[in-house]
C-alpha cells in the first residue's frame, strides 16, 4: 500500500490502477474502526482496487473544539488500511484540498436542513458535500462507499452526484456496531467510563423503535415518545428523536415505507448519532 499526499502524485498512481482494473473509494476522516474496515471489505469485493482516504476535513466541522479534539493516528490508520486490503490511501494536507483562494462550494438543498443540518447548521452538509464532491473528481472511482450510520449525509452524497452527474455508483453498507449496540464511531474513544456505559441506551431506544413498529403501532409520536423513556432512563437528553421519510427527510406521522427515525444526543462531552430505518410490518 502507498500514501500519498498531493493530488499529482495521486493521479499518477491512479492511472496504473485503472489500467488493471475497476477502483473503489472509501473515503474517511481517519481514526480507523470496525465501520470503515467493513466498509474497505466491501469495497474489495466490488472493484479490484481500493482507494481510501484520510481527511478530517476542517471545512465540516462547526465546532472548533471538536475539529481540535477529533482523534489522529495516521501510523496506526495506515497500519489498519494495509491489512484491511486498501491498495492506495490519500492522506493530503488542509491546504492541497483548499489551495489559496479556494471559493466554490457544493450546498444539497432541502435535504441539508433538517436532523444534522439544523443541529450543527448549513457550514456542516455544505463542507461535507464540497470535500466529497472533490474526492469523488480526484479520484474518479467506479464505486465509492458511505456508512448507514450517517444516514443524511448518505443521503446526500447520493443526492449530489446524481445531480451533478458524477459518474461514480454510491454503495450505503449498513452500520458496525459493538456488541452491546452502540454504533461504532471514531469519537467513541473519548467516552469516558461512565458515558461509555450510557451510550449502549441510544440504540437500545432505536431497537424499541423496531420492536414497536414491528408489533404493528404506526403512530410515530406514539413509537417516539415511548422510546424516549430509555434515554430518559439512562439520563440522555437527545437533541432530536425523530421520524422522517428516508428519500425525502420530511417528517413522518404516520408509518410509511422506509420511515428514517434518528437521534442525535451528547453523551458525557461526546455528541452521538444513530439511526434505523423501519417499514410497516408485511402482512404474513
Ligand atoms: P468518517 O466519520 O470517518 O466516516 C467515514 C465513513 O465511514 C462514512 O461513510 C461513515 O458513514 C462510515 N461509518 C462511520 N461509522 C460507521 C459505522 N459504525 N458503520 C458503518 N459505517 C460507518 O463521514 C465522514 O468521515 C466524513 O463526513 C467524510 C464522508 C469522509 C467527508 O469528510
Amino acid at each position: 500500500m502507498q500514501t500519498v499526499r498531493d493530488s499529482e502524485e495521486l493521479t499518477r498512481r491512479l492511472a496504473g490502477l485503472r489500467r488493471n482494473g475497476t477502483i473503489a473509494l472509501v473515503p474517511t476522516m481517519g481514526a480507523l474502526h470496525a465501520g470503515h474496515l467493513a466498509l474497505i471489505a466491501e469495497a474489495r469485493r466490488h472493484a479490484d482496487a481500493v482507494v481510501a482516504t484520510i481527511f478530517v476535513n476542517p471545512t465540516q466541522f462547526n465546532d472548533p473544539a471538536d475539529l481540535a479534539r477529533y482523534p489522529r493516528d495516521e501510523m496506526r490508520d495506515a497500519e489498519l488500511a494495509r491489512a484491511a486490503g486498501v491498495d492506495l490511501l490519500f492522506a493530503p494536507a488542509p491546504e492541497e484540498v483548499y489551495p489559496p483562494g479556494f471559493a466554490t462550494t457544493v450546498e444539497v438543498a432541502r435535504l441539508s436542513a433538517p436532523l444534522e443540518g439544523a443541529m450543527r447548521g448549513p457550514e456542516h452538509f455544505r463542507g461535507v458535500a464540497t470535500v466529497v464532491t472533490k474526492l469523488l473528481n480526484m479520484v474518479q472511482p467506479d464505486d465509492a462507499f458511505f456508512g448507514q450510520k450517517d444516514a443524511q449525509q448518505a443521503l446526500i452524497i447520493s443526492r449530489l452526484v446524481r445531480d451533478l452527474d458524477i459518474p461514480a455508483r454510491i454503495e450505503i453498507c449498513p452500520t458496525v456496531r459493538e456488541a452491546d449496540g452502540l454504533a461504532m464511531s471514531s469519537r467513541n474513544v473519548r467516552l469516558d467510563p461512565e458515558s461509555r456505559r450510557r451510550a449502549p441506551a441510544i440504540a437500545r431506544a432505536l431497537h424499541d423503535v423496531e420492536a414497536r413498529v414491528a408489533a404493528g403501532e404506526r403512530d410515530m409520536r406514539r413509537v417516539i415518545d415511548a422510546a424516549r423513556s430509555i434515554l430518559t432512563e439512562a439520563r440522555i437528553d437527545p437533541e432530536y428523536f425523530e421520524a422522517v421519510s428516508a428519500d425525502t427527510l420530511d417528517p413522518v406521522a404516520h408509518l410509511g415505507d422506509r420511515t428514517l427515525v434518528a437521534i442525535a444526543a451528547r453523551v458525557g462531552d461526546v455528541r452521538l448519532i444513530d439511526n434505523v430505518i423501519v417499514s410497516p410490518p408485511t402482512a404474513p
